[in-house]
């Protein structure tokens, strides 16, 4: 039997990823979008975004002739497996608005083949799949959840090496249809129904950004109290009911889909009248966690934050992306601004526009700096060279909010690090 193909609705983070790494597994892929230069841009072979590993897939797939970009909906008609990959922002209320999904199945709904399977993949609100069925209205097309679990920085690594795949629909050959573009990939694989899918994405964002909170405020404590966050953490993570992943304490949880993810789902316990107090708590948490980071920069300032000078390495929310959506970074350097302290900002890769900062080179941000402040745990960073960060900052005081540099190797340079829940 031929493979099926596939066809992609949306080329932004998830729908690209999924597109290159179909391709690379021997599908054949139409990344379908309305954005014209982005098409043009994408079939020359560059990526918009940027993702370790993404820009060879892509060449590689247009190269291989398995992998194409158009931005005309004739494509939908020829397609086995739709996915759709359309942007849910999030409204107001904090539920994610579908809006865009909507209009996008209003316009191809007609076209579509006899047959077809047409796959939710990006974050959907829980039942979403019961309003596409409607808005569909074709009995011949089959509707499936398969909520994608892709890190940022780590995509392609992910989506090839999956630790399961979701699969979940009310019709059984179009869910094994779905199942099997998987075949050639490891991980466990799980068939439900489409609202538990939904839910699974969901429940796995807000258990991690809920563990993020839990060891966040085990540094905070290790701040007050005393004690090393990191024996702590060790010690709890060799329990494999906890498992020692995610325990690394930072800035505060940030990106595109935990902050969001967290919050649609307490907004749809609101709105069942359910109260959900650990996962509303998790968010509590986090804004706490943003302000015990100010209150320790404003400690190792030493002096009034009112014309102060600080370094911060980091505007991405995490290392391994460009992405600043709800980066921690921003909302530190928003809260500094507001005191009239003045931040220079250094990344490898994100970039702001907006008078928040100056962005420069990282050493020269650390010039007179009263404090360098590593927001961003990129390697760049890791691997600093101390003796000229110490040579360039007015006072030797580093806050290391992701805990990656040795305080042994900068005490040799006369620096001081400061690192959440760690002793120094
Ligand atoms: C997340 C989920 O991991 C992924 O499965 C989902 O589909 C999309 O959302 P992503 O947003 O790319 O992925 O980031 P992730 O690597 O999970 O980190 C989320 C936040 O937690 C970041 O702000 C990161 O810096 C922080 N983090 C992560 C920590 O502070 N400590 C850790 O140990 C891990």
């Amino acid at each position: 039997m031929s493979k099926p193909s596939i066809l992609v609705v949306g080329t932004g983070y998830v729908g690209l990823t999924c597109a290159a790494c179909f391709a690379n597994q021997g599908f054949k892929v139409t990344g379908l979008d309305i954005d014209e230069a982005k098409v043009d841009l994408l079939s020359s072979g560059t990526s918009p975004i940027f993702e370790p590993g993404l820009d060879e897939l892509l060449t590689a797939g247009l190269e291989s002739g398995l992998l194409e970009f158009t931005t005309s909906s004739e494509a939908a008609s020829t397609a086995d497996v739709v996915f759709l990959c359309l942007p849910t922002p999030p409204l107001p209320t904090g539920t994610p608005d579908i809006s865009i999904l909507r209009s996008a199945i209003v316009q191809y709904r007609e076209s579509l083949k006899s047959g077809a399977a047409v796959v939710t993949k990006s974050t959907v609100p829980l039942g979403t799949s019961k309003d596409v069925a409607a808005w569909l209205d074709r009995d011949d097309v089959h509707l499936v959840s398969n909520p994608e679990f892709l890190r940022e920085g780590s995509a392609i690594h992910d989506f090839l090496n999956p630790d399961r795949v979701v699969v979940g629909s009310l019709n059984h050959d179009a869910a094994l249809v779905v199942q099997s573009l998987y075949d050639g990939l490891p991980g466990e694989r799980i068939l439900c129904d489409p609202l538990s899918a939904e839910l699974i994405k969901y429940a796995a964002n807000a258990f991690l950004a809920t563990k993020l909170s839990f060891v966040n405020e085990l540094a905070r404590i290790c701040d007050e109290v005393g004690g090393d966050v990191d024996a702590v953490t060790h010690g709890i993570g060799t329990d494999h009911r906890i498992a020692d992943s995610f325990l690394t304490p930072g800035p505060g949880w940030g990106g595109s889909c935990f902050p969001k993810d967290v919050a649609g789902l307490a907004a749809l316990a609101r709105s069942s009248r359910l109260r959900v107090p650990v996962i509303e708590s998790a968010v509590e948490s986090n804004r706490d966690h943003f302000d015990h980071v100010i209150t320790q920069i404003r400690k190792h300032v030493g002096k009034p934050l009112q014309g102060a000078n600080v370094a911060m390495w980091g505007i991405a929310f995490k290392a391994g992306t460009d992405d600043t959506r709800s980066s921690p970074a921003l909302d530190i350097a928003e809260r500094l601004a507001a005191e009239q302290c003045q931040v220079r900002a250094a990344d490898p890769v994100a970039k702001v526009d907006g008078n928040l900062f100056t962005q420069m080179d990282m050493y020269d941000a650390c010039d007179a700096a009263d404090l360098l402040v590593i927001a961003t745990e990129w390697n760049e960073f890791r691997d600093a060279d101390l003796a000229q960060v110490a040579a360039r900052l007015g006072q030797p005081t580093i806050l290391d909010l992701r805990g990656i540099i040795s305080s042994e190797a900068a005490a040799e340079h006369g620096l001081t690090v400061h690192a959440l829940g760690r002793p120094h």
